[in-house]
């Protein structure tokens, strides 16, 4: 079973920040998962909620603020005061972090509040630029973006989200074109998970920080695991 570090090592080190994953980057691990927002100007920015409220030390909605404006307030100090000055990063700073690592990269789409016009073609000509669409999955809990992803580059990867246990996945991931499904934990262990699993198709599950959870889903055949304590995880499995 992978291991993917969740906005990068997010237990240890404040989300969606550089150093968080450049953490992520070091470690021997399978994989990275961050989310990506659009802010005013048009800028692919990494960063989980649709306000910085939570994580920074200034307020105010992603898509009202340009990346200058955003860039002001700091991203580190909300979680330690170790870690102030922590910028939020650009989608091509953090690509940046991972251009010459063996990490999988899962970038999730958020734009399940607000709709970032034209951000799916945004990210694939990013993606194209660093030449990393065949170490990339698309995810969003957002099913219109995960079409349109497949539609304008059907070679890559792309995955649905969803929280729900679902009734005929494997239609409902061919209609929307998902590759993948990265299901809620205690989902993934009904017969839908089972299902996906006896299909070939990769089953990934979000977001679990217990040994106890991990070692269930591993018995289970899970492919990956999203997790905010990516060393830990990974020394426990190993043993
Ligand atoms: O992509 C898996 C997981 O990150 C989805 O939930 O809220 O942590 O973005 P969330
Ligand atoms: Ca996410």
């Amino acid at each position: 079973m992978k291991i993917y570090a969740h906005r990068g090592c997010s237990g240890t080190y404040p989300e969606n920040t550089i150093v968080a994953f450049k953490a992520a980057a070091s470690l021997p691990i399978d994989g990275v998962e961050f989310d990506v927002h659009m802010t005013k100007d048009g800028e692919l920015v990494v960063i989980h909620d649709e306000s910085i409220d939570r994580t920074s030390n200034g307020k105010g909605f992603i898509k009202d603020m340009t990346l200058q404006e955003l860039q002001a307030y700091d991203y580190g100090a909300w979680f330690s005061t170790n870690f102030k000055g922590e910028k939020v990063p650009t989608l091509r700073e953090v690509l940046y972090v991972f251009k010459d690592t063996h990490h999988h990269i899962n970038i999730e789409l958020k734009s399940d509040v607000f709709p970032y016009e034209g951000m799916e073609q945004k990210v694939i000509e990013m993606l194209k630029q660093y030449r990393l669409d065949d170490r990339v999955v698309i995810s969003s809990f957002n099913h219109e973006m995960i079409q349109q992803v497949k539609k304008l580059a059907p070679h890559i990867e792309t995955a649905i989200l969803f929280m729900e246990v679902m009734v005929a996945p494997m239609e409902y991931a061919l209609k929307v074109g998902a590759d993948a499904f990265h299901a809620f934990f205690p989902t993934a262990l009904r017969k839908m998970g089972k299902e996906i699993i006896a299909s070939g198709k990769q089953l990934r599950v979000f977001t679990v920080n217990e040994e106890e959870y991990a070692k269930i889903l591993q018995v289970v055949g899970v492919h990956a695991i999203f997790t905010d304590y990516p060393q830990k995880l990974s020394d426990y499995l190993k043993e």
